[in-house]
């Protein structure tokens, strides 16, 4: 008969001994596995005869259970240290102060964006957009300005091929004959978005914002453009007047055309708008030019309409007092936590578009 206290010390001494839980696993091969101690062990039980086997299996069946419980404790060991290192390693201190940290600011142009289309969408005009690599077709031909034509000149544009086809929009002004030529009339949209000229100064910047406004219906005129265009400055600035004067100007794409300025004055370095003798120009206007009209497959004997086309970032100079519009692109983390808005501050009709 074996000695089953000696195997019995034997095995126990060497899991003793074992310090990590990959050898502990090894271990347990030894001795459990195919060619195991007690596995090789049990399988002598049929080579004994009657009176041997019953003693034999009992002593077997003990020195088993013995074993198995020393080796379970022993993993169980090995699982509470694992614990107890994680929990020292993370250990997070409560009582230590915050950090401060900048949470993220809605930039003013995306402000005024959602605050422009807030006020228009009131008024029944839904929102458009096109995109900002345009074709010459769209940014100047469509628009009845003929190749050679001043204002091309005058606009500064990026192109981006040789051939001149493709660039990148200088205004906003191609998604009037996009919109047209997608649906029937009338329309009343607005589209927001970014422009790009080859210009670069206190209020120039090569990449800004234009607004884009559109209304063609039967029966349009003049009246209904300055009506609406009165109705959004005053929305816009949340006063009851704002000085504003209309100037005759040109554009190839709208006649009879007008420019709007906002009267504005500087005090203590910053924008008070409504007030003072300065006037910043924030607009382009007119009715729509029978040709362009014509090209967006639209009868103009039957129907005509108004445009504008608004600098955004201009609007959001005046409003919220910043005078340099080249701050506005810098990315400067402490100017946009300065200038920024709250996230969740959405501004709607009513219940005030700024605060
Ligand atoms: N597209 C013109 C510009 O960028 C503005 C404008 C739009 C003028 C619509 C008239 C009508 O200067």
């Amino acid at each position: 008969m074996e000695n089953f206290n000696q195997v019995e010390s034997d095995i126990i001494s060497k899991i003793e001994k074992v310090t990590n839980r990959n050898s502990l696993d090894s271990i347990k091969t030894d001795i459990f596995g195919k060619k195991g101690i007690i596995t090789e062990l049990f399988k002598k039980i049929s080579t004994l005869n009657q009176s041997q086997k019953k003693e034999y299996a009992s002593k077997l069946n003990s020195l088993k259970i013995k074993v198995t419980n020393v080796l379970e404790k022993k993993i169980a060991d090995f699982e509470q240290a694992e614990i107890n290192k994680k929990l020292k390693n993370e250990k997070i201190d409560v009582t230590l102060p915050g950090r401060t940290h900048f949470s993220g600011k809605i930039h003013p142009v995306s402000q005024v964006i959602d605050e422009v289309t807030s006020i228009f969408s009131e008024i029944g005009f839904s929102v458009e957009e096109g995109p900002d690599i345009e074709t010459e077709y769209f940014n100047f031909s469509a628009l009845n300005t003929p190749e050679n034509h001043p204002a091309r000149d005058m606009h500064d544009t990026f192109y981006l091929d040789q051939s001149k086809d493709l660039l990148l929009r200088t205004h906003t002004s191609p998604v009037q004959i996009r919109t047209m030529l997608k649906d029937k009339p009338p329309f009343k949209i607005i589209a927001p978005g970014r422009t790009y000229r080859c210009d670069s100064d206190q209020t120039h910047s090569p990449m800004f914002h234009q607004l884009e406004g559109l209304h063609i219906d039967k029966n349009i005129n003049m009246g209904h453009l300055k009506g609406c265009l009165y109705y959004f400055v005053k929305k816009f600035f949340e006063v009851e007047k704002v000085k504003m004067r209309f100037r005759p100007s040109h554009f190839p794409f709208t006649e009879p055309s007008a420019e709007v300025d906002i009267g504005y004055k500087i005090e203590n370095g910053k924008i008070k708008v409504g007030e003072g003798d300065k006037w910043l120009e924030v607009l382009g206007c007119g009715m729509v030019h029978p040709n362009v009209l014509k090209n967006a497959k639209v009868n103009p004997k039957q129907y005509q309409g108004y445009a504008f086309g608004v600098g955004l970032d201009r609007l959001a100079m005046l409003k919220y007092g910043i005078n340099d519009l080249r701050a506005f692109f810098e990315s400067d983390i402490r100017w946009l936590e300065f200038y920024g808005f709250d996230p969740l501050d959405v501004p709607t009709n009513y219940r005030g578009l700024s605060r």
